[in-house]
């Protein structure tokens, strides 16, 4: 399973990727607006700067919501750096532009996905990875992980190769279920991945090694 976080925080970027577990990187144009990044040349330069952080992919979404300006804005993000995957909505221009991207062998990321159905069409668009958001649905009381149990099951009976980037996640939780179901990759905040880490009986038994050779050490 890839874990890539989904920030535009370049601190955060650079300690999970220290971590040495790093896959990639999504952003859209909200976390890229919380960190102040405005302007398209600025967006640009801060692209850069998060590949030069990473060693994956990096997603880079379009604001454009028509064909031609989602091909001209795409095509500007995927010159701009071999790991920059074009991120595009689930809308009817979004695939054909995935289907564009694709057939030109520049990768893909489509993203709002909320059913099985959009799911699908984005495979059958040469999606490279597909979007399903699964907090924003467990937001209104609707079950995400089941969408991405739909999905694999969907993608496996046709081997579809687009891969399942479960987005959306909140907790180490929702990490753990998409790695049960199968997700290809997780993207989720820092703390999902830290969170990981994290075992009382860790720390408990860290601490009774550490006395115990502090006493025999003596
Ligand atoms: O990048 C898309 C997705 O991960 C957004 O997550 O927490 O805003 O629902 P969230």
């Amino acid at each position: 399973m890839k874990f890539f976080i989904d920030t535009a925080n370049l601190e955060d970027i650079a300690e999970a990727q220290a971590l040495g577990v790093l896959d990639g990187v999504t952003t859209n144009p909200s976390l890229m607006a919380k960190e102040g990044i405005t302007g398209a040349e600025n967006i640009l330069a801060h692209y850069q700067k998060i590949c030069d952080l990473v060693d994956g992919d990096v997603s880079a979404e379009v604001i454009s919501t028509d064909f031609e300006g989602m091909v001209e804005e795409g095509e500007k993000l995927a010159a701009l750096h071999p790991q920059i995957v074009v991120k595009l909505p689930l809308i009817a221009d979004g695939i054909k532009a995935c289907k564009y991207f694709s057939d030109k062998g520049i990768r893909t990321n489509v993203t709002l996905v909320f059913s099985a159905g959009q799911a699908l069409l984005a495979a059958k668009a040469g999606a490279t990875y597909v979007s399903p958001f699964l907090g924003r649905l467990d937001d209104i009381s609707t079950d995400g992980l089941h969408l991405i149990a739909e999905i694999r099951q969907i993608y496996d009976n046709y081997g579809f190769d687009t891969q399942i980037l479960a987005a959306s996640i909140r907790h180490t939780m929702h990490v753990i279920d998409c790695a049960k179901i199968g997700s290809d990759v997780m993207t989720g905040p820092l703390s999902s991945i830290k969170g990981l880490l994290k075992h009382p009986l860790t720390d408990i038994g860290l601490a009774k090694f550490l006395e115990d050779y502090k006493k025999g050490n003596q």
